[in-house]
């Protein structure tokens, strides 16, 4: 996409990604660039909504309406935030982006993973971000530093 950079950082539940992308917004705001934080889902209006749907709806969202709901907040996010954001030149900061649907409702689930990557491109008519940044944390060193600092667990 152009002038901007758009940056996505992915990784399980208390990898660091809120941790790492705090410093890289104080890094590049001292250098001057504006800079947009966000993330998926719940990036945008349209996307606290759904995020509420996928993150606390209790019992069971069928795979393919859940495969949707994060396509849809993330093809409604690219088009309202991040594409306006990188035209006008500005850093994009984003928590999560399409390889935690391919991981979460791809490989973690009975959906096929390429489907499911397709399913969001085709939402965010190819939208990639410059960079990616995983954060490859073992899972049971994120447990303890989320029971450290008290926080639970989300239905991902
Ligand atoms: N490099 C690190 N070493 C130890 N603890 C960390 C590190 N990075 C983050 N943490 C702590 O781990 C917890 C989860 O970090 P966070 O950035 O919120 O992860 P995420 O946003 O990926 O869930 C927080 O309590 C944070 O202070
Ligand atoms: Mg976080």
């Amino acid at each position: 996409m152009t002038r901007g950079l758009w940056v996505t950082l992915e990784g399980g539940d208390g990898s660091g990604k809120t941790t790492q992308a705090t410093l890289l917004e104080e890094w590049l705001r001292e250098r001057g660039r504006s800079v947009v934080r966000t993330r998926e889902p719940g990036g945008t209006d349209v996307g606290v909504l759904i995020r509420d749907i996928v993150l606390h709806h209790r019992g069971d969202i069928a795979p393919r309406a859940e495969a949707l709901l994060y396509a849809a907040d993330r093809a409604h996010h690219v088009a309202t935030l991040v594409r306006p954001a990188l035209e006008r030149g500005e850093v994009v900061i984003q928590d999560r982006y399409l390889d935690s649907s391919v991981a979460y409702q791809g490989a973690g689930r009975v959906l096929d993973g390429g489907e499911v990557r397709d399913l969001s491109l085709w939402g965010t008519e190819g939208a990639l971000p410059d960079v990616t940044v995983l954060l490859d944390l073992d899972p049971a060193a994120a447990r303890r530093r989320l029971d450290a600092a008290d926080k639970p667990f989300d239905r991902l």
